[in-house]
């Protein structure tokens, strides 16, 4: 019984001990916190609700995402230079189908293999007319479908459009298991030279031009070189990382009032991340965007 007693005083005891010390914890903290000076930089902490993706996205050294550091050119290039001034800074100053095919490729390239998606959509004739964009820059090309519709319409409707296409044309990891007649010479596929061969045998030389590097390091050189597009189509990585790279890094070559858009915002591969990206970058620059097809338009701010 006294046993028992005891026990339960000793009990109480180490209770009201413990409120003690939890007290003393608090004020403690409570008065280091207060005493942390006011011109702290860094904002304070919601506990009630974490910051929207929206305002981490407009932290001024978030907004810029890629740490991009390439000074765009002050003064653009005017449109009818666009050729000649991709000629001498990647072709040294030669035509890259001059002397096409080369040797090595010669007869293992199709006379014409032009395989698109979405690419003779009506969204392409409608931005054209309205438009009517000197310099195109497509961001994803593969075979050309596409670029090659594109500039059938510049044509057809007189204007002198200049369109340039970068991708790396490796296509991606596997594309052969559905397209085995595009060859490979020692692991290089002939993906650049079928694409030429196409533009050739439609006539298109003089109004096509590959760009063929990574869509990130041609759009930020095109930025510093002062390349700027009417009409950007952004159609190349699927995933939300590339998408929102490809997109943030057009829209700085964007000519004030031309429009850039894009592929697949209604298909199956835009669950990949191409339409969360264009979403975002919609409301962290306050755009709209509209649905043209299988694609979507952002007008001109
Ligand atoms: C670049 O062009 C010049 C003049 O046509 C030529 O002499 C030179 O060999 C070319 N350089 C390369 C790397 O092809
Ligand atoms: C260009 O467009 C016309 C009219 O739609 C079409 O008949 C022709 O086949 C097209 N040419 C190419 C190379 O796509
Ligand atoms: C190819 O196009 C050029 C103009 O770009 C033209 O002068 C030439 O006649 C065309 N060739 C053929 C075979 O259509």
């Amino acid at each position: 019984m006294i046993k028992e007693q005891r026990k339960a005083k000793a009990k109480a005891i180490a209770v009201k001990l413990a409120y003690v010390i939890l007290l003393l914890l608090t004020y403690t903290l409570g008065y280091l916190v207060a005493s942390y000076p006011s011109s702290s930089p860094y904002p304070p902490l919601s506990h009630t609700s974490a910051p929207s993706i929206v305002q981490l996205a407009n932290l001024p050294n978030q907004l810029d995402h890629f740490r991009v550091t390439t000074h765009c050119a002050d003064r653009p290039v005017q449109p009818g230079l666009v050729r000649q001034t991709i000629l001498d800074r990647v072709f040294n100053s030669t035509s890259p189908y001059q002397d096409f095919p080369p040797p090595h490729v010669r007869g293992r390239l199709r006379p014409k293999r032009i395989k698109g998606w979405g690419s003779n959509g009506a969204v392409f004739e409608n931005l054209i007319r309205k438009v009517k964009p000197r310099t195109i820059i497509e961001v994803g090309t593969f075979l050309g479908a596409s670029a090659i519709h594109m500039a059938n319409l510049t044509r057809q409707l007189g204007l002198q459009t200049q369109i340039l296409c970068i991708d790396d044309f490796r296509g991606w990891p596997g594309f052969r298991d559905r397209f085995r007649d595009i060859s490979m010479v020692n692991g290089d596929v002939l993906l650049l030279h079928q694409f030429m061969q196409n533009v050739v045998s439609v006539n298109f030389t003089d109004s096509v031009l590959p760009v063929p590097f990574s869509t990130g390091s041609v759009l930020d050189k095109l930025c510093e070189w002062g390349i700027f597009g009417d009409l950007i189509e952004v159609d190349a990585g699927h995933d939300f990382n590339s998408a929102w790279s490809d997109i943030n890094r057009a829209y700085r070559i964007l000519r004030p009032g031309g429009v850039l858009f894009g592929h697949d915002y209604f298909t199956a591969a835009a669950d990949r991340g191409v339409k969360r990206a264009v979403t975002l970058f919609a409301r962290v620059h306050n755009l709209k965007i509209r649905i043209d097809g299988q694609h979507w338009v952002m007008d001109p701010a």
